[in-house]
């Protein structure tokens, strides 16, 4: 697609999954890509698995939770690239566990790592954005359109980013930068995709091999639609839509029919 031809990207949290899928499309249409994650081997296997195009893919290692790891990260992508025309706030952490049963310090850690993480990067590159009148995505969840049983901190975390999203839109009018934000549906995993449990400590998800979920691509490929059609919002799958719809009408039928199905949201949690 010629629109990301010679594109600069930054992907948080892109050693694999969802991050490392937009990713992989990025590079198959011809931009370039800064990957990032916290464990570097992890990151080696990333870069290495984007066959072929090792020299248009960077990696940074470090945590974008931590302002001046965002900080470095923005000034690596400029320092090896010139520019950057995408932002993507990808990392993201889920939890499970009902209220009554966390410790205040699984909220915190969320927090830290869904909101702060997004926010520090969306800081730091602001001024090169400006430059490129280039785009912000916000990756979110269904979980953010209404507060799930036993994902109060996940839910909490990425509703929070709509405030975000609508306050930036707002602000950077001015300064022609697309900001967007995107709500993605249950989703392939790795197999070791971890979470955080009710104690705090990690835990790792169950396999989703068996459910109907949508697959990496189709998520890489919304991504890649709304940073070259620069839309505000993408609700992705029927179930999602569907939900959004009503969330916005009726917030009690919704709750409703979450009621109604809480087997299904207790064992989707596992
Ligand atoms: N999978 C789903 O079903 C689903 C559904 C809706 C929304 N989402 C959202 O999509 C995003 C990606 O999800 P995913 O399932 O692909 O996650 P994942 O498989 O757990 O991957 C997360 C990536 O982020 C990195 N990372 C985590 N915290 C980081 C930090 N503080 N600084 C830098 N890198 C960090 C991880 O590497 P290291 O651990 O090595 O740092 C890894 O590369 C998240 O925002 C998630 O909430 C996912």
């Amino acid at each position: 697609m010629a629109y990301f031809q010679n594109k600069v990207a930054i992907i948080t949290g892109s050693s694999r999954g969802i991050g490392l899928a937009i990713a992989k499309e990025l590079v198959a249409n011809g931009a370039l890509v800064m990957l990032n994650g916290r464990d570097e081997k992890r990151l080696q296997a990333a870069q290495s698995s984007i066959n072929n195009h090792t020299d248009r893919v960077a990696i940074f290692v470090g945590d974008v939770a931590i302002e001046e790891t965002a900080n470095a990260l923005i000034s690596a992508c400029m320092e090896r690239f010139g520019k950057i025309d995408f932002l993507i706030n990808n990392v993201g952490v889920s939890s499970r566990g009902n209220i009554g049963d966390l410790s205040p310090s699984v909220f915190r850690l969320l927090f830290e790592s869904n909101v702060m993480g997004s926010v520090c990067p969306t800081i730091a590159a602001l001024p090169s954005i400006r430059q490129t009148k280039g785009s912000i995505l916000f990756i979110s969840s269904l979980v953010a359109v209404h507060g799930l049983p036993g994902l109060a901190p996940y839910s909490a975390t990425k509703m929070s980013l709509r405030g975000i999203v609508e306050s930036l839109r707002i602000e950077e009018a001015k300064n022609q930068i697309h900001v967007g934000l995107i709500y993605v549906g249950v989703t392939e995993i790795v197999s070791d995709k971890e979470a955080i449990a009710a104690d705090g400590s990690k835990t790792i998800l169950a396999s989703r091999s068996n459910k109907k979920v949508q697959s990496l691509e189709e998520v890489s490929s919304a991504v890649l639609k709304q940073l070259r059609k620069r839309t505000y919002l993408s609700v992705l799958t029927p179930l999602g839509k569907i939900n959004a719809f009503l969330q916005a009408r009726f917030p009690l039928l919704v709750e409703k029919i979450i009621v109604k199905n809480l087997h299904k949201f207790e064992e989707g949690n596992k």
